[in-house]
Formats: structure tokens, C-alpha cells, sequence
């Protein structure tokens, strides 16, 4: 049984997080989305907002499960036998970060696999904080989050008296 781990802030999880999740899934006989616990990120949305709505946005996958986790990534890879953590490659200021963390990740933990899937390329503009920020401003998100993740930051920002 092949194990991957697709961890991330995911706040919110956008179009382009979907489209990397449905390419592991194809990969993968397992995907476990892990939101980060211990992110440095300020989030609008809390963990078990962001888990929620990740289990409804990918709950037509039968392989996908959604978690979280603390401490080391490789360590939670190791305890949930994944050999493989999926990221994204969006664009080329992408790689040195991610190049970075995979070798990191290597030299902690030599059995596990960082494997790069590239979204289709409509996706490759796309962030949590812009999907964020033209919310916050009223502006319209649907083409870069599934309707319950627009409806989640309407209320949100409704709630934040914005
Ligand atoms: N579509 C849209 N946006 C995407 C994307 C895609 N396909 N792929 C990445 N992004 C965006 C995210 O939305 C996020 O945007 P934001 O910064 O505007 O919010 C950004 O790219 C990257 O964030 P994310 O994918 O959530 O990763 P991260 O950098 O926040 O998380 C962890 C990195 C959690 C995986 C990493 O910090 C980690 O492993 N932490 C655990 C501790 C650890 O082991 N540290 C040692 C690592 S060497």
C-alpha cells in the first residue's frame, strides 16, 4: 500500500491544492492531507475549520483522508508508514524553498519520498493569501475555490465585520 502525505496551511484550501490532491490521487493507493498544526502562518481559519471543509471538498475521494499534525512532518510520515509527501510546484520561486525542505526532510528521515506534481498551469497564480485577500475585499473567488470555501469566507468576513 502506497502512503502520501499531502501537508500544507490550507487556509483555505484552494483550486489549485484540489487539482494537486486529484493528481496524487491517481499515484497514490492513500493520500492523507495533513493541515500543519504548528504553522508560523496567522489563519483566518481555525484547524478544525480548514479540516472541516478539506473533508467536504474532497470527500468524493474514497483514498483521501484529512488529518492534522504537530512537530516534525517526516516523524508523522514515519508513524503513518507514508513513503512519499506530496507538494506542489507552482512556479520557479516555488523550488528553492521547496528544494530546500525536501532535502531537510531527506537527511531527517532517508525513507520518505518528496514528490513534486505540478498543478495545471491556470492554477499557477494561486494562493491561500490571494484567495484571502480578494474576499476580504468583496471581490469574487470563484474561480479559484470550490463554492463551500467561497461561502466559508463570506461568513468569515461577515463575522470580522468587514
Ligand atoms: N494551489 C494553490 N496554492 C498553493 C498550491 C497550489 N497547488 N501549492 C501551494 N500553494 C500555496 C499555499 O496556498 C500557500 O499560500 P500562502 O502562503 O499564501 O498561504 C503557499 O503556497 C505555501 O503554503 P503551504 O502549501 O500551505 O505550505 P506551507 O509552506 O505553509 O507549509 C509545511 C509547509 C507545513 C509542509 C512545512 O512547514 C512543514 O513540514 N512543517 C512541519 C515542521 C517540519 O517538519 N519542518 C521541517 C521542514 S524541513
Amino acid at each position: 500500500m502506497k502512503i502520501a502525505i499531502y501537508p500544507g496551511t490550507f487556509d483555505p484550501v484552494t483550486n489549485g491544492h484540489l487539482d494537486i490532491l486529484e493528481r496524487a490521487v491517481k499515484l497514490f493507493d492513500k493520500v492523507i492531507i495533513s493541515v500543519a498544526r504548528n504553522s508560523t502562518k496567522n489563519t483566518i481559519f481555525t484547524e478544525d475549520e480548514r479540516i472541516a471543509l478539506l473533508k467536504i471538498v474532497s470527500k468524493k475521494y474514497k483514498k483521501v483522508q484529512v488529518e492534522s499534525f504537530s512537530g516534525l512532518l517526516v516523524e508523522y510520515a514515519r508513524r503513518k508508514k507514508a513513503t512519499a509527501i506530496v507538494r506542489g510546484l507552482r512556479v520557479i520561486s516555488d523550488f528553492e524553498y521547496e528544494f530546500q525542505m525536501a532535502l531537510a526532510n531527506r537527511r531527517l528521515h532517508e525513507d520518505v519520498e518528496t514528490v513534486f506534481l505540478m498543478p495545471n498551469e491556470k492554477y499557477t497564480y494561486l494562493s491561500s493569501s490571494i484567495v484571502r485577500e480578494v474576499a476580504r475585499l468583496n471581490g469574487n473567488v470563484r474561480d479559484f475555490v470550490p463554492p463551500v470555501i467561497q461561502r466559508a469566507l463570506k461568513k468569515k468576513w461577515k463575522q470580522q465585520g468587514r
